[in-house]
């Protein structure tokens, strides 16, 4: 044997041994925040949602006139009280899939016209519409943000729904909503000209090239009508393997640049094949994704005329976990898209809110989707209802994220994961150095928030939390969401996964030494003096 390389072996394991006996052997994981080192506002918007005319979201979901739970408007009040806990900012509204057969003048005034509602094979009775959706809104604090149809629908009548919605008073459809009894213009501010307009499975899907001469005329009209309005394109949906997403974004943000401020993105995952951490890497194709637009977007603004426009941003505004509820049958009628979500759902949501924040720069508006039973974070039943685990990582956000998103330092043990579709009707994808401690921060006036998803199933780990500038003071606050099984679910009357506060952290100095447990979210919440 090679004398040198034996005498280096043993060196080695001396040293080794010698930081074991130590306990210097593990290092911790370290995460490092500079309140100086700031990506970007994050917008109160990133914490919105979605009630689309599907299954029971509307019908069943926020709306059950006569029921026992209903107030005088038919409004669930158990639901309402739910809602408002999410804290949400925009409540898109009425699709999806369903606006590109939607006729908004079939849902206002004192007759209304049922239809056949062929994205999702119900009958649509339109009892509610317009103006039962604004006093949804109202109840809850919500602000709308309307989808016209550019489907089946006419630039004509997508012009016609932003008088009714947001003229004052003269012209024919503004009167029209004064006479159903809605004197005040209710002055909706965010329009997305038409949804998934690229997907074979949209009624009425258009080319990129006719998207952007449809959407950009459409546009015209309705800002000719109300000038203060936000236009959101309809960015690419199809992500299927002989898709081009990337061809579609790139064309229509080079046609529409001047005239939309947002382009729209989506986004579905899920676990068929029972891989937890392919799974869990999922929130990783968001900031992918997210950069590639961003790209496309600061290409394009380069030549823009945009004026004192601020620039084009990116909503993404359809993203969940969905992938049970998505055979023919379970996509259609009353019951369509029950998703029965369960613990390790939940920590791909943490993932995502995350994911937002730290591209808090250009992502300025997310939208879970939907609201209420349909892929939702509240279920109900005709006599109760339920949080799902989903529920839980976005009330969280929505309560306490707010400021600034700090460019976080993260130095913690890594996976990769083999190649796995994100999703049913998704692209593959094979992420490589997935760290096991997912993390997002904000800074809003002294006060620091931590969002921390550990991805790991089985170890806890323990992170070194240091600040750069200031010190930690005081008490933090400590919320946390996880459970003995990755697969608990919440039901009627059974709450098996919900945010439990965990004892407070007294922090002093730059740094705080936490442990955070196998699949979990925790946050932690305090301030830094300066
Ligand atoms: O949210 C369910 C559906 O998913 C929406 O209607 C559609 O936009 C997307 O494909």
């Amino acid at each position: 044997m090679n004398t040198h390389k034996h005498v280096s072996k043993v060196l080695i394991c001396t040293v080794i041994l010698f930081f074991s006996a130590l306990g210097l052997h593990a290092q911790n994981a370290k995460i490092k925040i500079d309140v100086d080192r700031t990506i970007g506002e994050v917008d109160r918007n990133l914490y919105s949602n979605f009630v689309e005319h599907l299954g029971r979201c509307v019908y069943g979901g926020i709306y059950e006139p006569g029921s026992p739970l209903s107030d005088q408007d038919g409004f669930r009040k158990d639901v309402l009280e739910a809602v408002k806990g999410l804290n949400v900012a925009l409540g898109r509204y009425p699709g999806g899939n369903f606006v590109s057969n939607y006729h908004w003048l079939d849902g206002v005034g004192p007759t209304r016209m049922p239809r056949m509602e062929l994205a999702w094979a119900r009958l649509e009775t339109n009892q509610f519409g317009t103006d039962e959706f604004m006093k949804f809104c109202k109840k809850t604090g919500i602000e709308p943000y309307f989808s016209v149809n550019m489907g089946t629908g006419t630039i004509e009548e997508a012009r016609q729904w932003v008088e009714y919605c947001n003229v004052k008073e003269g012209p024919y459809f503004a009167e029209m909503r004064k006479k159903n009894g809605y004197p005040e213009p209710y002055g909706i501010k965010y329009w997305s000209l038409g949804n998934e307009m690229d997907g074979f499975w949209q009624m009425g899907a258009l080319t990129a090239e006719d998207y952007s001469k449809k959407a950009r005329e459409a546009a015209k009209l309705m800002r000719l009508t109300d000038p203060s309005i936000k236009l959101i394109a309809a960015g690419s949906s199809n992500y299927r393997p002989n898709a081009d997403p990337n061809e579609w974004n790139a064309t229509i943000l080079k046609e529409l640049i001047d005239v939309v401020d947002y382009i729209a993105l989506h986004i579905y995952v899920g676990n068929p094949d029972n891989n937890y951490y392919n799974f869990l890497s999922t929130p990783l194709v968001v900031d992918q994704r997210t950069q590639i637009v961003k790209g496309m977007i600061l290409k394009e603004m380069e030549k823009a005329h945009r004026g004192n426009r601020p620039p084009v941003y990116i909503a993404w505004d359809e993203y969940n976990v969905w992938y049970r509820a998505r055979t023919d049958e379970s996509m259609q009628g009353t019951r369509a898209l029950e998703e029965h979500y369960n613990l390790e759902d939940a920590l791909v949501i943490a993932g995502f809110l995350n994911a937002f924040i730290r591209n808090a720069d250009i992502v300025k508006i997310a939208n879970m989707a939907q609201l209420v039973n349909v892929i939702a974070p509240i279920f109900t039943n005709e006599t109760d209802l339920f949080k799902q685990t989903i529920y839980y990582p976005l009330e969280l956000f929505a309560n306490n994220m707010f400021g600034t998103s700090l460019d976080v330092f993260v130095d913690c043990e890594t996976y990769n994961t083999d190649e796995f579709y994100i999703g049913l009707g998704e692209s593959t994808t094979r992420q490589k150095d997935v760290p096991y401690l997912d993390v997002s921060a904000t800074y809003n006036d002294g006060s620091v928030v931590l969002c921390v998803v550990n991805r790991n199933k089985d170890k806890a780990i323990v992170a070194d939390i240091t600040s750069q500038q200031g010190d930690f003071s005081d008490v933090f606050k400590v919320y946390e969401i996880t459970g003995p099984d990755i697969k608990a679910t919440n039901d009627f009357g059974k709450e098996n996964v919900s945010t439990m506060q965990k004892p407070d952290i007294k922090a002093k100095g730059k740094t705080l030494t936490y442990s955070f447990p196998p699949h979990s979210v925790t946050m932690i919440k305090g301030r830094i003096a300066r």
